[in-house]
């Protein structure tokens, strides 16, 4: 199926710069995100809460990660480093932490304000190598968006 990643991306930014509460603009993009994204098994946003990451809003199995210290798993890594991480096929990365079995990739983009992370969102595909240059751009944009709403 071809995504047209400019107009979903559009219409998320007037979806979460219309929605003046905050945790409501998060819960709004997860499932504006997930609804476009057919690929986009699970999509959730963690929030940076004294060294952890608590899990918020998400769309998707319910997972046991709920808080991540930072450093640990992907997530925790991502919050580190203040970097996006793709990982292609999750059960190579021994830094992976398992929510579903059927997890093949992720992607974890960290929410950043000024030079802190706020936060970030996990995308989890069933398929392997599931993202790609325009799924990061995509996903890093409405990472800033979210900082500017939220934090
Ligand atoms: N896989 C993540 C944990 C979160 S679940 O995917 C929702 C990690 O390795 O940090």
């Amino acid at each position: 199926m071809q995504i047209d990643y400019e107009a979903v991306q559009a219409r998320i930014r007037d979806v979460v710069r219309s929605e003046p509460d905050a945790p409501r603009a998060l819960e709004r993009a997860v499932s504006e995100i997930k609804a476009a994204m057919p690929d986009y098994t699970w999509v959730g946003i963690y929030l940076l809460q004294g060294g952890e990451l608590v899990l918020g809003p998400f769309l998707g199995k319910a997972s046991p990660h709920t808080r991540i210290p930072v450093g640990r798993g992907i997530c925790g890594a991502a919050a580190a480093e203040k970097q996006t991480i793709v990982v292609d096929e999750v059960s190579a990365d021994e830094r992976y932490l398992a929510c579903s079995l059927e997890t093949r990739s992720e992607i974890v983009v960290p929410i950043v304000r000024g030079d802190r992370v706020i936060g970030e969102i996990d995308v989890d595909s069933d398929r392997a190598a599931a993202f790609d240059g325009r799924d990061r751009a995509f996903l890093e944009s409405i990472a800033g968006l979210l900082a500017e709403q939220v934090g």
